[in-house]
């Protein structure tokens, strides 16, 4: 493993991490088989990070995300939310999905926002007053009362989004929340997404297997290798975002993730 790892650069942190993931092994158990979905994966995650987990499909990102958001538990290794063992779910780690049936359809808008808060005991005009200042940053409020079923994909999206911000986590996981968007709408919720940060400042797990958009999108990217993932590099690259896209140092990264996903010699074990 440590061969094929291409440490490129790691920013120094001088503060203790937010999120540590430590030698996470994840595993699921099928009636007549075990499948390693990550192996060993190590890495840690920072307060307001924008931090993406890149890499094939089926190489164990979404796995990751459930094991960060409390789903599942890793067979060997752990996982630390603020030093403590991350041991189920909890409203300090909000997940957006990528499919576009994760609202309630027969709740409005405002109330799949205000739902999660006040099953998490926030007082009604709270969640209210919330829900309204996150539907407002996602530029949505005025389809406050609306049903899911009369919004776009894309505005659902925002929804899913907005009720995520709103409960206020310590971490925002999304797993490949735009992969289901055409190429237009996607660009805006990119550059919506990175303004959302910009305004707020959160920390940001986000789950891609563009590499394009993992490099608009994160600060640092870990490139896992194809099944099971294991960690083949950390990348910084918070200087290159959307108006970078068309630089050749833009293309220069972008050329070299994609060697590394597809030319790399593949991780055996
Ligand atoms: N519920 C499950 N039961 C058995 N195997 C699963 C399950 N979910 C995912 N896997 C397997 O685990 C591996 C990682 O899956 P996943 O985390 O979904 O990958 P990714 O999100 O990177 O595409 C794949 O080989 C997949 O087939
Ligand atoms: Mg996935």
């Amino acid at each position: 493993m440590v061969d094929v790892m291409d440490q490129v650069s790691t920013q120094a942190h001088t503060d203790a991490p937010l999120l540590r993931v430590d030698g996470v092994t994840l595993q699921y158990k099928t009636p007549d088989h075990l499948v390693t979905a990550t192996y060993r994966v190590s890495f840690d995650i920072h307060a307001h990070e924008r931090l993406v987990l890149l890499g094939p499909s089926g190489c164990g990102k979404s796995t990751l995300l459930k094991a960060m958001a409390g789903f599942l538990h890793p067979v060997e290794g752990k996982m630390t939310l603020k030093d403590r063992v991350i041991e189920g779910p909890g409203p300090d780690r909000m997940m957006v999905f990528q499919e576009f049936d994760q609202l309630l359809p027969w709740k409005t808008v405002l109330h799949n926002v205000t739902y999660p808060m006040q099953v998490n005991g926030v007082s009604a005009t709270d969640a209210k007053q919330r829900a309204l200042d996150a539907l407002g940053k996602v530029n949505l409020s005025k389809f406050a009362d609306a049903y899911p079923h009369m919004l776009s994909g894309g505005m659902k999206q925002r929804v899913a989004i907005a009720r995520a911000m709103a409960m206020k986590p310590d971490v925002l996981l999304m797993d490949e929340p735009y992969a289901a968007l055409d190429a237009l709408t996607r660009r805006k919720m990119q550059e919506e997404l990175l303004q959302l940060w910009d305004d707020i400042g959160f920390t940001l797990v986000f789950v891609t297997h563009s590499i394009d958009e993992a490099v608009v999108i994160g600060s640092r990217i870990v490139v896992l290798s194809p099944h099971p993932g294991q960690v083949r590099a950390e990348i910084n690259c918070d200087h290159l975002g959307l108006d970078e896209r068309t630089s050749p140092e833009f293309a220069q990264l972008t050329g070299r993730i994609s060697h590394m996903l597809f030319d790399g010699q593949d991780i055996a074990h």
